[in-house]
């Protein structure tokens, strides 16, 4: 583990869709479990978003969000390390939600891409709401509230983390300020350490009293490469140096997440809407079923045809689960037709059926047990509070709405 890279924050959430297929997993979720160990995690499912477009029935939203924190869990992300929490249950989200509401433009909603676009797609939803304008504001109040470094996310979530972005920024400029910033950045000069603290008080004089360029450079790797530090620390400790400001709000970054296509049972990409998924925890027989059934080259008709392996759905899912041997076998023997659709899809079907027998193993003691998510979720939102209340006291002291 790199040493700059403790400390630092991670914040991602997902919407409440009901139970997560692989592509879920491929696409997201394996990155979350590989962040987990290098970062502070925070995920949260986005129930509060979930109502933006689905306000009418909101009456399977529990037994929805349990399925999603099942397959988190199966998944391999570890509550003991990473804190996963429902937004609901953080109603500091939506404290947030309202102050920023006073100074986001509307403009800034308007021109984000899925606003348009999200309401051509679901016509027979009249999405014609506030909340759905707001979506993108309220995804900024989730982020920031916890002041991450990075927000994993895939593409399409881009435009949402830039609207973040400059909210933090126009907020930064209009409250400027973090109220006792250098008593804060005193307490945080000791949290260096040893020697470190008689270290950064020299060089940041010297590059104060005499502009000394290399002093101010040092000053900076020391606080760079301190593990022990907080991010909000660390920021507050570089902008003391050149006695500037620091953010109340800092600006995070998207971490975009390499997505591999993970192709669905008809060879579209797999999704809920598109009804062609395996999910996470999918009876295997029915991952046996159901790959057996998947579409393959279309124009290899009979066995003794050659296909075409990059006109095959089939070739992707080799790609995500066989070595190169397999890959160059499965290749070769379709384009000779030297084995069949069966024989080439039985290694893919035993890896995902490992795959899901053991996210099945994992998520089991929960399923028979839902106090235990309960409690998990309710201990999840304690640990999440605790760091939206410390941002949000900032906030309001900021606004002038605590003396
Ligand atoms: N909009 C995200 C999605 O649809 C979910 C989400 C809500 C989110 N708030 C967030 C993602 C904050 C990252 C950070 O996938
Ligand atoms: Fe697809 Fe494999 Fe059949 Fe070729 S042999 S068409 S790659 S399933």
């Amino acid at each position: 583990m790199s040493a700059v890279l403790q400390g630092k924050r991670v914040l991602s959430g997902m919407r409440p869709t009901g139970a997560l297929h692989l592509g879920n997993y491929h696409g997201a979720l394996r990155n979350w479990v590989e962040l987990q160990y290098r970062y502070e995690c925070y995920f949260f499912v986005a129930d509060w978003h979930a109502l933006t477009t689905g306000y009418e029935d909101t009456s399977g939203l529990p037994q929805a969000i349990r399925e999603v924190v099942i397959d988190w869990l199966a998944s391999g992300l570890n509550p003991g390390v990473a804190t996963l929490f429902v937004q609901s249950y953080v109603p500091e989200h939506a404290e947030l939600h309202l102050l920023l509401s006073m100074i986001t433009p509307l403009s800034w909603l308007e021109r984000v891409p899925s606003y348009k676009d999200q309401q051509l797609q679901l016509r027979e939803k009249d999405l014609a709401t506030y909340g759905f304008l707001g979506y993108p504001l309220l995804q900024s109040a989730d982020i920031l509230l916890y002041r991450p470094a990075f927000v994993p996310v895939g593409e399409d979530q881009v435009a949402h983390v830039e609207v973040t972005r400059e909210l933090a920024r126009r907020f930064n400029h209009l409250f400027g300020r973090e109220p006792d910033f250098e008593q804060k950045a005193e307490r945080a000069i000791k949290e260096l350490g040893g020697r470190n603290v008689t270290q950064y008080r020299q060089l940041r004089r010297r590059f104060q009293e005499s502009g000394d360029q290399a002093a101010l450079e040092r000053a900076r790797a020391l606080v760079d490469s301190n593990t022990r530090i907080t991010v909000a620390d660390r920021e507050r400790l570089l902008g003391f140096l050149a006695g500037a400001n620091v953010s109340i709000l800092p600006e995070p970054q998207v971490l975009l997440t390499a997505t591999p296509r993970v192709p669905g049972l008809d060879g579209r990409k797999m999704s809920k809407s598109y009804g062609n998924t395996i999910a996470m925890r999918e009876d295997p027989d029915s991952v046996v079923r159901k790959l057996k059934a998947m579409q393959t080259d279309p124009a290899r008709v009979r066995r003794t045809d050659p296909g075409d392996p990059d006109n095959c759905p089939v070739t992707e899912l080799h790609h995500l689960y066989s070595d190169l041997a397999t890959q160059q076998w499965s290749a070769n023997g379709c384009r000779t037709a030297g084995i069949g659709c069966l024989d080439c899809k039985k290694p893919v079907i035993e890896r995902i059926v490992e795959e899901v027998t053991g996210m099945r193993k994992r998520a089991r003691e929960f399923e028979d047990n839902p106090e235990l998510v309960s409690n998990l979720i309710a201990e999840g939102a304690e640990k999440a509070r605790e760091v939206a209340r410390a941002t949000l006291d900032e906030v309001r002291r900021a606004m002038h709405l605590r003396a």
